[in-house]
């Protein structure tokens, strides 16, 4: 498993992601994906021969015609196993066939594309758009006071450095524009390799070292407007910068340029980072108590200066992105300091990365990152159970008048279901978005929404905070759940049943053959054997 994992990581690591982002349903010898792009729902199969595993497919199928398996694809809400299962899957079963059937990521791609060309539905339609307006539930949110079309928006770090990259989330059905955490001058951050993604799809690790293009960027009216093009003239969707200055002073100078930029009223919050772990030489602010309370005291007094002078200087609402926490006393510090604050920090963004993570290349015998000793930030779905712990923890600790936002792990609807239910007012989307891209936006929204629909909510504050304690009915209503949807998987998939009861009658047939052939050998062999044993007898 190790061996292949390492021997070819690109190919297996292309579909692993392909999966993780995509919902499918698998039986014994099947899997079949939904694919947005396509009228179809793709199906690999295996069969076992002699020489090993064999790959059939892909196949497209059309979704007309594939209503069972279809409406068990859509159906199919438990993400979580199905994705993990699927992963591991890609492991065990197709990484291997791949060499052989010299499938590619890339052809399986430009064998879906060439399908769409010849389908006549548009794309729109192919996905799973629901058709009514009462299944469009309302995404919509208020953070800090400013409201967001979707709660769903980007993380600080990954495509968010440059005005093109800003440019592409805000076209997307992200709720907000973030930018990357800047320095007061640009810089190009730690050497490479400085990220890594864990093959099996659940962990990723980076250590960049903040590189950047500078305050200076991220506040100009050309990156803005570039990047934000209509959106930010009428507050169609917010555009906030991410700040993480390598010092106190650095921080509150970045807060003054804004104070005083041309753009300001373009900019719709602040993000302060308080967790950033890869600045070498340098504490995660957020575990310096003391730090913390410092700079939130001094940063308060650059808010109150400009927004008491006349020289209409309001800043934007504050935010501020915070380590994760995993003790409670730590817990209850941060929340004091936080609450003391509260007239200043309007949201926390919890949680950064796990910092000071460790990836070791067996082979190499040396971590897979080069800078800082091969420590880095630990992000991706093995974090997600931290964020959750988090949001839920600090939603219960803070001041109602600030707000949660989730970050950590985010690659579904149901992730962003659960943040909310743990009390999240907005959802950020980081290692999801480094990897898939801005339409990972698109996507998780709509799954959120398939969610809404399927429960009955109607907007965000009818599930908001309202996690339920642990139950005995509920354990049980839950236990239910699961089985019905098995049994409707087991139901949808007449194809996959049929075509492998084909596929073993084939095998047996092949079994009988060889088995008639060698029984009658032995017979002619026996029957020489016996005639000539009487030729051999005496004649009396
Ligand atoms: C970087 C990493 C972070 O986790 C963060 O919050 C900001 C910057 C980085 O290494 O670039």
């Amino acid at each position: 498993m190790l061996l292949l994992q390492q021997q070819r990581p690109s190919r297996a690591k292309h579909l692993t992601r392909y999966q993780a982002s995509h919902r499918s349903v698998q039986s014994d010898n099947t899997v079949f994906i939904e694919d947005p792009s396509v009228d179809a729902i793709i199906r690999y199969r295996w069969i076992q021969n002699e020489s090993g595993r064999k790959l059939l497919g892909p196949l497209l199928l059309p979704k007309k015609k594939e209503k069972n398996l279809w409406s068990a694809v859509c159906a199919n809400r438990r993400y979580e196993t199905v994705v993990t299962v699927i992963k591991d899957m890609s492991f065990r079963y197709l990484a291997p066939l791949m060499p052989t059937t010299k499938l590619s990521h890339a052809i399986f791609r430009s064998f879906c594309s060439q399908n769409k060309t010849r389908s006549p539905k548009s794309n729109k339609q192919a996905t799973m758009a629901p058709s009514s307006s009462s299944e469009h539930p309302d995404v919509s949110t208020s953070l800090a006071g400013i409201p967001l079309s979707s709660c769903i928006y980007n993380a600080s770090g990954p495509r968010s450095g440059t005005a093109a990259a800003l440019q592409k989330i805000a076209q997307s059905k992200a709720g907000a524009v973030l930018s990357k955490s800047a320095t007061v001058d640009s810089q190009t951050g730690n050497p490479l390799p400085r990220t890594w993604h864990a093959p099996d799809g659940l962990a990723s690790l980076n250590s960049e070292g903040l590189p950047n293009n500078g305050i200076a960027y991220y506040i100009s009216a050309s990156t803005i407007a570039e990047a934000m093009g209509e959106c930010s003239d009428n507050n169609k969707k917010p555009y906030m910068v991410s700040l993480s200055g390598k010092t106190l002073a650095d921080n509150l100078q970045m807060l003054q340029r804004i104070a005083t930029s041309p753009t300001r009223s373009k900019i719709s919050a602040i993000e302060l980072n308080l967790a950033c772990p890869n600045v070498i030489g340098k504490p995660i602010i957020g575990f310096d108590f003391e730090q913390m309370d410092e700079i939130l005291t001094a940063v308060a007094q650059v808010y109150n200066d400009n927004n008491n002078d006349n020289n209409n200087h309001q800043l934007p609402p504050l935010g501020v992105k915070l380590p994760p926490y995993l003790d409670f006393q730590h817990f209850a510090l941060a929340a004091d300091i936080l609450n003391k604050h509260k007239d200043l920090v309007r949201y926390i963004a919890s949680i950064n990365t796990i910092g000071n993570s460790l990836a070791i290349d067996v082979y190499s015998e040396a971590p897979y990152i080069s800078s800082n000793s091969g420590f880095a930030g630990l992000s991706g779905p093995a974090v997600k159970y931290t964020a959750l712990a988090n949001v839920r923890k600090f939603r219960s600790l803070l001041d109602a008048s600030i707000d949660v936002v989730g970050v950590g792990g985010v690659q579904s609807g149901q992730d962003v279901f659960e943040l909310i239910l743990a009390g999240a007012t907005a959802v950020q989307v980081a290692t999801c978005h480094w990897i898939e891209g801005p339409k990972c936006f698109d996507r998780i929204c709509q799954e959120l929404q398939e969610i809404m629909v399927e429960k009955k909510y109607t907007k965000i504050e009818d599930f908001k905070g309202k996690l339920k304690e642990w139950s005995k009915e509920g354990a049980n209503l839950s236990r239910l759940r699961k089985k019905e949807a098995d049994t409707t998987l087991k139901e949808a998939q007449p194809t996959a049943t049929t075509t492998s009861v084909t596929a073993s009658t084939a095998a047996e047939l092949t079994f009988y053959k060889t088995l008639c052939g060698v029984l009658v050998i032995l017979v002619a062999v026996l029957c020489a054997d016996w005639r000539s044993s009487i030729k051999l007898l005496p004649t009396e």
